[in-house]
């Protein structure tokens, strides 16, 4: 049944909203009205889509949103801030599980879809579309649990590099395609299931060579597969906002991806291709800070002190300090030297933290102004004119070895150039414990490093006192 002329005109203008919530979310300032948009324009095509369909009753429709919803309630109130990313893979895990389900009700119930022919077959378009969804929404699915898996820690994070695995993946991508193209002459259950069979393989190929330092990439691009799921499944369900909302979802998706390989300075297309390039050394959760060089423990009066008489300062935020939640603390020390007449500014490496802007969310729920937050590039350059760079919870994104060491899992990743600066105030809870890639960082033994022992919060409140 084609859709009433109002419907797709609300479709549309849900689609306009959208664009207008992703134009608001790329900057913090317009974030907030970025995503009334948002819920707007999902509201309108929920809507719309209850009133014109009639493939359930809506008490039916009722009981299910009550069920998912309260489980996502229940899932929301309960997750730990620091176990969003694996939480962000496994609904990634859903929505591509959804989209081979709609794939296959398809198929066995092609005329409540309206893609039955006269002649008892499915419309040969539709196959191609229910193909396509079907493989994008089981890569989607299996992708996802594998990186599930290794952010919830339950896999190892090391690649598991297979060997031949470019020529498997390829050969494996072509067959997709190839029995995609096949299906629109022979409908029969083993093409479909075969499609189903070597996709979800595919997806668990593509992300098992992935190690742990550039999980961040992976979590975004396969936000970016569960939008073309999403869009592919449009083309079946004809349905006009599935179709844009999921090729908004696909493109930006792709767009963070691109932008956050080029801050880890890895190649694009040899994260989508599942590690294609990938030097088959260096692991995630290799070699922990065990080296016996000499180091310096600071207290909270040093740090008060130094960061008094400082002229600027700048702040680099990371995991410990979501884990600490030491946010709040953190704006109000920065508050209190700037009343004492220093320049504070805060650091932002992209994938500080555990998900894309994880760190700009925490200052920005602190409300630390935007303008005192720069990203890398904007600032680098800035540390050999600092008084102090002050780590609280950060380790990977200042560790040298990225730009030294080859060897290293972060090797070629840009960091910030903290060694530049006079002086090193560097909190983390012990010497013995270690940023996400597992690597020791020779920024604890610098000559100007303090190291700050003790949990990012506790330390900031003493140097409060102390100021
Ligand atoms: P990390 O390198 O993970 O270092 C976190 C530091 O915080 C550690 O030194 C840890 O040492 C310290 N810490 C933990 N809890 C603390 C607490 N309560 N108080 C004080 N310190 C605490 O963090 P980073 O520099 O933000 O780097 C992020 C890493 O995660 C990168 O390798 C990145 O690739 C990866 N990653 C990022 C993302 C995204 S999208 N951002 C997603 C997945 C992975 P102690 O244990 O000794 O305290």
């Amino acid at each position: 049944m084609p859709l009433p002329a109002w419907a797709l005109i609300a479709y549309l203008i849900s689609g306009v909203l959208f664009i207008l919530a992703l134009r608001g979310l790329s900057s913090p300032a317009s974030s907030r009205r970025g995503n009334r948009f948002g819920m707007i324009g999902m509201l309108i095509a929920v809507v719309t889509t209850l009133v014109t369909h009639s493939v359930a009753t809506l008490p039916e429709i009722a009981i299910a949103i009550a069920i998912g919803g309260g489980i996502g309630f229940v899932i929301a109130r309960k997750i730990a801030m620091t176990d969003m990313p694996q939480l962000v893979a496994a609904f990634h895990s859903l929505v591509g599980l959804a989209a081979v389900l709609v794939g296959l009700a398809a198929y066995f119930n092609p005329d409540a879809f309206g893609i039955l022919l006269p002649d008892g077959t499915i419309n040969p378009v539709s196959r191609v579309e229910m193909g396509l969804g079907i493989a994008i929404g089981a890569i989607t699915f299996s992708g996802s649990v594998i990186a599930f898996l290794k952010l919830a820690g339950k896999m190892s994070g090391a690649p598991i590099m297979l060997p031949g695995r470019h020529i498997i993946n390829l050969g494996t991508l072509a067959l997709i395609v190839g029995l995609t193209g096949y299906f629109t002459t022979d409908q029969s259950i083993e093409v479909i299931a075969a499609i189903t069979l070597l996709s979800f393989i595919i997806g668990f190929l593509l992300i098992i060579p992935i190690g742990g330092a550039d999980m961040p990439v992976v979590v975004s691009m396969l936000n970016s597969y569960s939008g073309w799921a999403a869009a592919a499944m449009g083309f079946t369900l004809h349905n006009t906002a599935m179709i844009i909302t999921g090729a908004l979802v696909g493109s930006s998706g792709a767009i963070l991806s691109y932008i956050m390989c080029r801050a880890m300075n890895r190649s694009f297309i040899s994260v989508i291709a599942g590690g294609f390039g990938a030097d088959d050394g260096g692991s995630g959760g290799a070699g922990a800070a065990k080296s016996d060089r000499p180091w310096k423990r600071g207290s909270a009066e040093d740090a008060a002190f130094l960061l008094k008489e400082a002229q600027n300062v700048i702040i680099i935020p990371g995991y410990g300090m979501a884990v600490a939640q030491a946010q709040h603390t953190l704006r109000e020390m920065g508050d209190l030297l700037k009343e004492e007449g220093v320049n504070v500014k805060y650091a932002i490496h992209p994938v500080a933290g555990r998900m894309p802007g994880h760190m700009n969310v925490l200052l920005a729920e602190a409300n630390v102004p935007y303008d005192e937050v720069f990203e890398l590039e904007d600032i680098n350059s800035e540390f050999a004119q600092a008084d102090v760079a002050f780590i609280i919870g950060a380790n990977d994104v200042v560790n040298p070895a990225a730009k030294s060491d080859k060897s290293s899992p972060i090797y070629g990743m840009p960091v910030f150039d903290v060694d530049k600066a006079k002086t090193i105030f560097f909190i983390k809870r012990s010497m013995g414990g270690v940023g996400y890639s597992g690597v020791d960082n020779d920024v604890f033994y610098m000559d100007q490093t303090m190291m700050l022992l003790g949990d990012a919060k506790k330390m900031v409140e003493e140097i409060i006192k102390s100021l």
